[in-house]
C-alpha cells in the first residue's frame, strides 16, 4: 500500500499524524483543574469579565482559507462550485467523575472526532475543508497542559486546518491570590490558535499539527462560497455571553462590535451578489432553549445592533456552550435564519434539566423547530452560496453515524426550503418532560 500523503498548507501548516497512534484510553496529564473553582482569584472574579487580548499587530482580521490549505483542494472547491465544512463546540474531554472513568470520557470525545475524520478521507477533495471549533477547547481553565489530552490527540487523525472561537472554558483563570489570576487568560489559546507563524505547538508533544495563525481572539474566515465571523462572548459560566461594555456596565471596550460591523459591511456586496454566505460563529447562544445555558439577549441585541449598522444580515448563527443539540428559525427583516446550538462535540451530553416547550413553539420572532437532541455529534454545512444546508449528525461511541436532522435555505430569498429531524433516531432522546408554553431561562445555575 502507497504511504498516505497528507495535507500540507502553503505556509508548511501540517494537519494530521503521518502515522497515528492508536486511540489512548488514559490522559496523559489527569485533570485536577476541578478544584480550581474554589480556588480564592475565581471565587472572587467568576462573574466577571476578562480583558480581550489585542489582535496581533499588523494582522488583519480576516484570514483566507487558501493561506492553509493547498491549490488542488482549493481549485477543487471551485470546481464543484460549492464548500463543505465542519463545526462544534465543546469537545474537550476531561469530565471523570462517579459518573464517568477517563476511558469513557476520551471515547465520547473520539468518537465525535473519528467521525469527522471518515468525513475528510472518505470525501477527500470534495468532502469537509476545514473544521471551525465553536469554543471550549480545553477544560476546565483552558489550560495548555491539557491541549495534548482534549485536542491534539482526538484531532491527530484530522487533515485539515482546525479554526476556533474561544469558549468559557477557553479564557477561564483561576489562583491561589484573589489579586491575580496564575496564568493570564487565554495564555494558552494564543499560543495555539493566534501564533504568528504556523510552528510546532508547545503543547502537542509528538503529534504533528501546526499552531493556527488567526489574527486574534475574534477574526473572519473567508473561504469559497462563505464567510464565518467568530466572536468571542467572554468567560462568564452563567449570564450568558458578552461581547460588548453593554454600555458601559462592563470593562470592555466596543471593539468588537466595530468589528462585526466592519466586517457586516466589508462582506455585503459579495452576500448581495450571491457569491458567498454569511455565518456568525459565537460560543455563548443568542437562542437557548435550556435553562442551564439559557438564551442570551444582550448578546443578540448586540449581534442585531451591528446588523442594523450593516442593513446585513448573517444567514445562520451557530453557537455551542449548551451540550445538546438544537435548532431555532429567527424570522428577522424578513427572513427566516436558522440558529443553531451544538455544544455536543464530546465533553458532555447534558439534557435540560427543567420542562422545555414542544418542537414547534413559538417565541417572538423565533421559532424552536426539533425536540433538543441531547446526544454527541457535529454539523456539516454546505453552501454554493445560494443555498445552504446543515445537518446535525449523532456520533456516538460503538455506534454507527446517524443523521439526525437537516435544514436547508434559499439564500436569495432568505427561506427555509426543507428541514426535518430525524425522529426514529431521535426516539427517546428528550428524556424530560415538556410543557405546552416556556420562556427560556435567561440565566445558569451550575457551570457548564
Ligand atoms: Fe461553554
Amino acid at each position: 500500500m502507497p504511504a498516505k500523503t497528507n495535507l500540507l498548507g502553503p505556509s508548511g501548516q501540517l494537519y494530521a499524524d503521518p502515522k497515528p497512534t492508536p486511540d489512548e484510553n488514559a490522559f496523559q496529564v489527569n485533570n485536577t483543574s476541578d478544584a480550581y473553582y474554589n480556588s480564592p482569584y475565581y471565587l472572587k472574579h467568576k462573574n466577571e469579565v476578562q480583558a480581550i487580548p489585542p489582535s496581533r499587530t499588523g494582522a488583519l482580521p480576516y484570514l483566507n482559507l487558501a493561506n492553509f490549505v493547498p491549490q488542488d483542494l482549493m481549485a477543487a472547491i471551485t470546481t464543484s462550485e460549492k464548500i463543505t465544512f465542519h463545526a462544534v463546540g465543546d469537545t474537550g474531554a476531561a469530565k471523570v467523575d462517579k459518573h464517568q472513568t477517563a476511558p469513557t470520557a476520551i471515547a465520547d470525545e473520539a468518537a465525535v472526532a473519528d467521525a469527522m475524520d471518515a468525513d475528510v478521507q472518505t470525501s477527500g477533495v470534495d468532502g469537509p475543508a476545514f473544521f471551525f471549533h465553536l469554543g471550549d477547547v480545553v477544560y476546565n481553565f483552558g489550560e495548555a497542559q491539557y491541549y495534548y489530552d482534549q485536542f491534539y490527540e482526538p484531532f491527530r487523525e484530522y487533515d485539515r486546518p482546525i479554526f476556533a472561537i474561544l469558549g468559557n472554558h477557553d479564557g477561564m483563570v483561576f489562583g491561589s491570590s484573589s489579586s491575580a489570576p496564575q496564568v493570564p487568560t487565554l495564555a494558552a489559546f494564543l499560543s495555539n490558535f493566534c501564533a504568528a507563524a504556523p510552528d510546532p505547538s508547545p503543547d502537542a508533544m509528538s503529534i504533528t499539527r501546526t499552531v493556527m495563525t488567526q489574527p486574534g481572539v475574534y477574526f473572519t474566515l473567508d473561504a469559497p462560497y462563505v464567510s464565518i465571523i467568530g466572536l468571542y462572548s467572554n468567560v462568564l459560566d452563567t449570564g450568558g455571553g458578552i461581547i460588548s461594555s453593554r454600555g458601559g456596565h462592563f470593562p470592555l471596550v466596543d471593539d468588537q462590535l466595530s468589528f462585526l460591523t466592519g466586517e457586516l459591511q466589508r462582506l455585503k456586496a459579495d452576500r448581495q451578489a450571491g457569491k458567498r454566505a454569511i455565518i456568525i460563529a459565537v460560543h455563548h447562544p443568542p437562542l437557548s432553549i435550556d435553562a442551564k445555558t439559557g438564551g442570551s439577549g444582550g448578546l443578540m441585541k448586540d449581534i442585531d445592533s451591528c446588523c442594523e449598522k450593516a442593513q446585513l444580515w448573517p444567514d445562520a448563527v451557530l453557537s455551542g456552550h449548551a451540550h445538546l443539540y438544537q435548532r431555532f428559525t429567527r424570522t428577522v427583516n424578513g427572513r427566516q435564519v436558522p440558529y443553531i446550538v451544538s455544544g455536543s462535540g464530546g465533553f458532555a451530553a447534558t439534557a435540560p434539566p427543567e420542562a422545555v416547550p414542544p418542537a414547534g413553539t413559538v417565541i417572538g420572532d423565533y421559532k424552536l423547530e426539533v425536540d433538543p437532541i441531547v446526544k454527541f455529534g457535529y454539523l456539516t454545512l454546505t453552501t454554493d452560496a445560494r443555498s445552504l444546508t446543515i445537518t446535525f449528525k449523532a456520533a456516538l461511541r460503538g455506534k454507527p453515524v446517524t443523521q439526525e436532522d437537516s435544514v436547508t435555505l434559499d439564500l436569495t430569498q432568505g427561506k427555509i426550503l426543507a428541514s426535518g429531524a430525524n425522529r426514529a433516531a431521535q426516539k427517546g432522546t428528550n428524556k424530560r418532560p415538556t410543557k405546552k408554553t416556556a420562556t427560556p431561562a435567561k440565566g445558569t445555575k451550575k457551570k457548564v
